[in-house]
């Protein structure tokens, strides 16, 4: 509610502050937070980058599992740059931006980027390898990413015109039980060979 206002602008960042104890966690720190977030997966989370994920516009529930996740390792953290702002260079990685963040901070900025825009990755896609990764998405992963991935509300990310390397990498984590998702959807991960693949995140690419 706080925040809400704040974008609207309809009351001023002192009032916020002296409204924060109630909810936990103060405007000011949430919006220090989220400039983090940018230097790597852009403004409000609408990556321009190839190697970050778009976050914006995923559901909250998803983001805040993601984000705990991170925080208790219980996902690979590939060591990635810092793409913009003061660090700019220098290395970290999932699990190292988050360790420190309280239930209030997760929530507060994966609420806000629920309520953003999921951005498309601008990238290449190979038409016929597309139409034949459409239909294994049908066969084998529709009934959980609906409407080609694009649901927030299935609380499974969203794939459609997500990066292409992330998507390749979660794949390959998936299979090898670095990352442990949903257990119903490690049959139909390890069900894809190299080819299904490739088609799958030709298809995921090419939705624009
Ligand atoms: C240094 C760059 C960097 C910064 C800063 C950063 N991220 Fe990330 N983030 C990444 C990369 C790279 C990945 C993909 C890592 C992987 O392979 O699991 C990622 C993954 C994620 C994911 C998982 C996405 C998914 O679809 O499951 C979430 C959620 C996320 N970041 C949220 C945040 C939030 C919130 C912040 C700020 C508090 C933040 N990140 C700051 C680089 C960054
Ligand atoms: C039984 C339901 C189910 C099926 C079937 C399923 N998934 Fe998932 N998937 C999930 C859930 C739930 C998550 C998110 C949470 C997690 O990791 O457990 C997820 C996460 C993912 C992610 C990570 C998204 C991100 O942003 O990091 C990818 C990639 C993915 N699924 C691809 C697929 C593909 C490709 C198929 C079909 C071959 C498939 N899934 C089939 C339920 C399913």
């Amino acid at each position: 509610m706080t925040r809400n206002l704040t974008k609207l602008g309809l009351i001023t960042a002192a009032t916020v502050l002296c409204l924060a104890p109630m909810s936990g966690t103060s405007a000011a720190d949430v919006n220090t937070l989220l400039a983090t977030c940018a230097n790597c997966h852009g403004k409000d989370g609408a990556s321009t980058d190839p190697n970050d994920p778009v976050i914006g516009g995923m559901s909250a529930t998803y983001l805040a599992a993601q984000m705990s996740a991170y925080k208790k390792k219980e996902r690979p953290c590939p060591a990635t740059e810092v793409k913009a702002g003061d660090k700019k260079g220098t290395k970290t990685d999932m699990c190292e931006v988050v360790k420190d963040l309280g239930d209030g901070d997760i929530k507060a900025v994966a609420d806000y980027l629920a309520k953003q825009k999921f951005v498309r990755a601008s990238q290449a896609a190979d038409a016929a390898l597309a139409a034949k990764g459409q239909q294994l998405h049908q066969q084998n992963c529709e009934k959980c990413h609906s409407n080609n991935g694009s649901v927030p509300d299935d609380d499974a990310g969203i794939l459609a015109g997500q990066w292409t390397a992330y998507v390749k990498e979660q794949l390959a984590a998936f299979k090898s039980d670095a990352r442990k998702g949903d257990p119903k959807m490690k049959p139909a991960i390890d069900r894809l060979d190299a080819a299904s693949i490739d088609a799958l995140v030709n298809f995921y690419a090419s939705l624009k």
